[in-house]
């Protein structure tokens, strides 16, 4: 009786203090990647959207895929004999093995909203390997945003596109690619149809884009390590890896 009492007393309280000033939500934990049970119940290991292929030289499974000490590790192996892939019409030669990840939910930026996406990434910038953190449109394309994606030339790339050859973009020196730096991106609605993307490395605001007609529209988050494509080719013998940790995703 008492709890009754209490939680028919609470509830008008909370209901008020939202709509006062609401809180942040998460919609992926900072513990996503403790375990395997809690990795998959956020995420797939494909692309979100299914498919084991995109637009480069990889082909992704599971076995390139791994969890240890909350850090998830995509590794690309180069490989032969394997079927080639197509991507808007061309064919794709496949000569690696590697992991992408897709979150299971989409991410929508609200009228008035927003949504952050922070991770530490420790990402390889050799020739012919093209690791990325990115969201792209569930219906249709674009959205895309790239809120860092390496294209084998020793820079971060950050890109927003409105069209396939309207876009902004911002290349920034990586120096460091041995440890791991920190990645914010902060999405905001402006005007009810447009989002503001702000773009942080290592706490430092790197450019600022607009996505034309973002507000509204569901983006798949994907983590993947492609090879080739527009990372040059032909790409590395050996292993190479791509690792993050401390992703959260949460509303602003
Ligand atoms: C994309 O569209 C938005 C909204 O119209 C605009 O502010 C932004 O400048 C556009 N980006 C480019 C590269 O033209
Ligand atoms: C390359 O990576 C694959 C997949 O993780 C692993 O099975 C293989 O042993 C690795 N090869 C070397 C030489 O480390």
């Amino acid at each position: 009786m008492l709890s009754l009492a209490l939680t028919s007393f609470l509830l008008p309280l909370f209901a008020s203090a939202a709509t006062l000033s609401p809180r942040a939500t998460t919609l992926i934990p900072s513990t996503c990647f403790d375990s395997t049970t809690t990795f998959e119940k956020y995420f797939v290991y494909t692309y979100p959207w299914g498919g084991t292929t995109h637009n480069g030289g990889a082909r992704m499974d599971k076995a390139h895929v791994s969890l240890s000490s909350s850090v998830l590790t995509l590794t690309a192996q180069k490989v032969s004999g394997q079927p080639s892939a197509t991507h808007g019409g061309k064919t794709i030669p496949i000569n690696y093995l590697s992991g992408a990840v897709g979150a299971k939910q989409t991410f929508t930026v609200p009228k008035s909203g927003g949504l952050v996406f922070s991770a530490s990434l420790k990402a390889t910038t050799t020739k012919g390997t093209w690791p990325a953190f990115w969201l792209t449109a569930v219906d249709g394309w674009p959205p895309e945003v790239d809120m860092a994606e390496w294209k084998g030339n020793g820079k971060v790339s950050f890109n927003t596109f409105n069209t396939s050859s309207v876009l902004q973009w911002k290349d920034v020196g990586y120096p460091d690619p041995g440890n791991f730096h920190e990645f914010r991106t902060e999405l905001r609605d402006v005007n009810g149809k447009d989002v503001k993307v702000e773009l942080y490395m290592d706490g430092k605001l790197q450019a600022t884009q607009v996505g034309g007609g973002y507000t509204g529209k569901a983006l798949y988050l994907v983590i993947n390590l492609q090879m080739e494509g527009s990372s040059g080719s032909p790409g590395p013998a050996g292993n190479m890896t791509y690792s993050i940790k401390d992703l959260v995703v949460s509303t602003l």
